[in-house]
């Protein structure tokens, strides 16, 4: 009968101090062995997303009540914009081959100075072996020269794609927000 009452004590006081215990918030990662069929590609490409002029690929849609947003700052937090931009062969859009395009939104999604954006696009592809297959971009989109994007999914023959976008920006107006983009994207996919 005593025993019994020290181990049921001992159960409450267990219980009671093993909620709520600050840790850290990740376990040890490890490799895991999983056949795979899948492919892996690469592309080279450049984006060009132009707000300047009387036929701009990227639009501003909506802003926050009251705030002025000035010409090539994409900020403030809360503008929302939409856009169809070019993905060329080369850096320059004019004697470039168009091989697709992005088409999507970005948001301006940081209250603090590190201006950010939420990428959400589909990055399409005109010619070539990829003619008709699309990768689905969806990423935070820091506003730094380089940086990386997630690449989520894809149709085509980029169904089940995974991976990333390293973009480098080559060409930035920041007078007017014209920016060109390189882009290698690493995708596995079925
Ligand atoms: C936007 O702000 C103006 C000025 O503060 C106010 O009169 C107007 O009602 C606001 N509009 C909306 C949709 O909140
Ligand atoms: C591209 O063409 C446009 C219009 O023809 C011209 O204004 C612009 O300067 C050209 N850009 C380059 C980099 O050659
Ligand atoms: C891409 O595919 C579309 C639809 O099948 C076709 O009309 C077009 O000619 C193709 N373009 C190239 C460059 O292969
Ligand atoms: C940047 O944009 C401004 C305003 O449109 C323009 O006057 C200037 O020539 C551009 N600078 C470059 C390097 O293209």
């Amino acid at each position: 009968m005593e025993a019994r009452f020290i181990f049921a004590s001992f159960l409450v006081l267990f219980t009671a101090t093993s909620t709520a215990v600050n840790g850290k918030y990740y376990s040890d990662s490890h490799i895991i062995n999983a056949p795979t069929t899948m492919k892996k590609t690469h592309l080279h490409f450049f984006f060009h997303d132009t707000l300047s002029g009387d036929n701009p690929s990227s639009v501003l849609v909506a802003k926050p009540n009251g705030t002025v947003v000035e010409e090539g700052n994409v900020g403030p937090f809360g503008a929302v914009y939409v856009f169809d931009d070019p993905l060329t062969d080369g850096p320059d859009l004019n004697s470039s081959k168009v091989i697709g395009n992005a088409r999507g939104l970005y948001a301006s999604t940081s209250r603090g100075s590190d201006l950010t954006l939420l990428l959400s696009s589909d990055f399409e592809f005109t010619s070539g072996e990829f003619n008709g297959s699309s990768i689905s971009v969806f990423s935070r989109d820091p506003l730094v020269v380089e940086k990386e994007v997630a690449v989520v999914g894809g149709l085509g023959k980029f169904k089940m794609a995974k991976g990333f976008i390293l973009l480098k920006a080559i060409y930035l107006n920041a007078t007017n927000g014209d920016a060109i983009l390189e882009c290698h994207a690493t995708i596995f996919h079925q």
